[in-house]
């Protein structure tokens, strides 16, 4: 931060960004257009976007929602089933857009129903996968109802990743949206290939967050929220600058309905204000001058990717969050809706 409280970065990436399709696309991809140069799209549609060329069909349908003139890049995941054939990989590589393939353990999340029922059914794709090095994006939480819901990622660390990274030792693995302490250690003591997402959610609120006045339906997302003790180690491990770890915002947006149930649905929708919300958590960690790698190099240097041209100026300006955003015939809650944030986008320069 200079004199003036003022933050310049290359063009930053969001490597995990959810947009759905139809309505809903439309809504909210012009948010992300205006802040990152590039996301990684996830393909847990119903159906899900299992295929090269049903990704390609997904990404014109994408790009036709960025506003005129806003230089945005989808780059694409295939969501892993059971029956993914194999031959996909090389076809995903040839396309030149998809960065891998989406590991979703049947029922872990939202839109997981066709996800691997059992890692082992992959094995053939995942020896594809490695020699392509595209990369195996993975959402880490075991699925068992009996494991308590804060134990997931860790159980998943130990009975599912580890032993995988090990048996794959040259595959690229992304460990998405980390949120614990074990993750942390996980990633940092693993073999070259290995790294991580972190979301704005999981560096700026603990569990707590949850229930402060009672139940927070748009606080909750998957991997939930966990311990002060969890939140702190990952704040340390991104304030250390490890470019094992960058940003991936896991905006997850639902309709407000969908969200305020008596069985509400998982994410939060945190494109509106991504980059301004990390900002405010690196400032609040004293690592401002971080931020810029964080979140323009370590993820494009991870996939082999130019880094960004262009320019982003944050500004610390606080602004008042809109309660809601029109979202196809319903409304969106963003995060910190009806409240302040720190910083504020002042320009951005695109080449
Ligand atoms: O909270 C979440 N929401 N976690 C996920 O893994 C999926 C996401 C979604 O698609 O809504
Ligand atoms: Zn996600």
């Amino acid at each position: 931060m200079n004199a003036s409280g003022a933050v310049t970065l290359r063009r930053p990436d969001d490597f995990h960004l959810h947009v759905r399709d139809g309505e809903a696309l439309a809504a909210v991809v012009p948010f992300s257009a205006a802040r990152f140069a590039r996301a990684l799209i996830m393909p847990n549609l119903r159906p899900p976007v299992r295929t090269t060329a049903e990704a390609l069909a997904y990404r014109q349908r994408i790009l036709a929602a960025v506003p005129a003139g806003a230089p945005f890049t989808p780059l694409m995941s295939l969501y892993l089933t059971d029956q993914t054939p194999a031959e996909e990989a090389e076809r995903a590589r040839e396309s030149g857009c998809i960065l891998g393939f989406k590991l979703y353990p049947a029922g872990a999340t939202t839109h997981s129903d066709a996800g691997v029922t059992d890692i082992r059914a992959v094995y053939g794709l995942l020896e594809r996968l490695q020699e392509t090095g595209l990369a195996l994006q993975v959402h880490g939480e075991v699925t068992d109802p009996r494991v308590d819901v804060f134990d997931r990622e860790a159980r998943f660390i130990d009975t599912v990743l580890a032993p995988l990274a090990e048996r794959f030792a040259r595959l690229r693995i992304v460990f998405e949206h980390i949120t614990t302490r074990a993750a942390v250690e996980f990633v940092l003591g693993a073999r070259e290939g290995i790294a991580a997402t972190v979301t704005p959610q999981h560096l700026l609120m603990n569990r707590n967050a949850l229930f402060a006045g009672g139940i927070r339906p748009h606080h909750y997302c998957l991997p939930v929220l966990k311990s002060e003790a969890d939140r702190e180690a990952l704040c340390a491990a991104v304030r250390g600058g490890s470019p094992r770890l960058f940003l991936g915002t896991d905006s997850a947006p639902h309709a407000r309905s969908a969200k305020e149930s008596a069985c509400g649905c998982a994410g939060i929708f945190s494109a509106h204000a991504a980059l301004e919300l990390y900002a405010e958590a690196f400032e609040a960690m004293g690592a401002l001058d971080r931020l810029e790698a964080f979140a323009a190099h370590h993820g494009a240097d991870f996939y082999g990717l130019p880094r960004n041209g262009g320019r982003v100026r944050l500004v610390k300006t606080a602004w008042d969050v809109p309660p809601s955003y029109p979202f196809g015939a319903g409304e969106l809650i963003g995060l910190r809706a009806g409240e302040r944030i720190g910083w504020r986008i002042a320009a951005v320069e695109e080449t």
